[in-house]
């Protein structure tokens, strides 16, 4: 079939999910961290992970056949610029997401139909709760979520750095930071910056030693608790990356609404919320599938501008303006109305 036809590219499509599960494999049996240090043979790493042998092979061969890993002799493999993507701990890379994706993400997915056809997410059909409820009593995919974080939105952390002028704020409150990664950068960029880092209690329990081993624990406080009960008062600014995108209007303007009660009395205080910006037309872009993975997996959305100012304006806060960033993301920056 003619990869340029109609055919052929549909045909591409449907089978893309061969891909993602053999991408999502090779990760989770760390395939690249195996052969970072050289080549080895198919049996040898089949005997590493505990695999079939002839099975592993073919894996190999199919992701090589990608450009992920290459058989330099018959069944001895080696890496690939793509099989860096896969290493832990390199900038850039996938493998937390690589290995996210095609377990519980994937499940839901196979929801897809179901989803549109009623709205709700294919992680409650699947797994019978929330995403952040079952990550809240499960550690090993809660810890692949927050480095999953970094793999897909890290680009995104210097992108907004070089857009918005942090210059001005005393204290910056990252609500809902996982992680921590985002403002460990903004504070490392801005020395005298103090940041608050709040999420939920078992995020914070993990996010603390990363805070402490980037030196930043005397200039951030690690908060522990749910934004939808409070959010932590006496910051300058309220950063939001990828948080009101998981959530449905009502559920995102109770948020915003308890950012508005942190800022009490302060009119000065700004509303940053990080998130992709859907323009009209028709025009490729990953905001739209990752809008579909909102719907499938947390039950969110990704949101117009004018959405955007009826939210802000719901929870009382006036959208000031959007500002671009190199990537997909933008800067929304609100004040508070009264
Ligand atoms: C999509 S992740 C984004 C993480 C981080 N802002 C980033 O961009 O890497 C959503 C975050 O919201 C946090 N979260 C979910 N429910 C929460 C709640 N009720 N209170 C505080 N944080 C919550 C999750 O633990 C997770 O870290």
């Amino acid at each position: 079939m003619d990869p340029n036809s109609a055919s052929g590219k549909i045909a591409q499509m449907l089978t893309g999910y061969w891909v993602s599960q053999m991408v999502h494999v090779a990760a989770k049996l760390d395939l690249a961290g195996l052969l970072k240090d050289g080549p080895r043979t198919a049996d040898d790493l089949a005997q590493k992970t505990g695999t079939h042998p002839r099975s592993l092979y073919r894996l190999l061969r199919g992701l090589a056949s990608l450009g992920i890993f290459a058989e330099t002799d018959p069944k001895l493999f080696s890496m690939t610029p793509l099989s860096e993507a896969l290493l832990d701990g390199v900038p850039g890379s996938q493998r937390a997401m690589a290995m996210m994706s095609g377990d519980e993400h994937y499940a839901s997915w196979s929801e897809l139909l179901y989803c549109v056809k009623t709205g709700k997410t294919g992680f409650e059909m699947r797994f019978g709760m929330l995403p952040f409820d079952y990550l809240s009593k499960h550690p090993e995919p809660a810890k692949i979520f927050d480095a999953a974080m970094t793999s897909v939105h890290g680009t995104e952390s210097p992108a907004m750095l070089a857009a918005y002028d942090f210059a001005g704020i005393g204290v910056l409150a990252d609500v809902g930071g996982g992680n921590g990664s985002l403002i460990t950068l903004t504070l490392q960029k801005h020395a005298k910056l103090k940041g608050i880092l709040y999420d939920l209690p078992h995020v914070i329990e993990r996010s603390r030693s990363n805070i402490a081993v980037a030196g930043l624990a005397d200039r951030c406080q690690c908060v522990a608790g749910s934004f939808f009960e409070k959010v932590p008062e006496g910051a300058d600014a309220y950063l939001m990356r990828h948080i009101i995108h998981d959530w449905d209007d009502a559920e995102s303007i109770a948020i915003l609404k308890n950012c508005r009660r942190a800022m009490g009395a302060n009119r000065e205080a700004r509303l940053l919320i990080l998130e992709t910006v859907i323009p009209p037309g028709n025009d490729p872009m990953f905001g739209k599938l990752l809008d579909l993975n909102m719907l499938v997996i947390p039950g969110g959305l990704e949101r117009t501008e004018a959405k955007y100012r009826e939210l802000f304006a719901a929870a009382g806060f006036r959208l000031n303006r959007i500002v671009p960033t190199t990537t997909e993301v933008s800067l929304i920056e609100g004040f508070p109305i009264d």
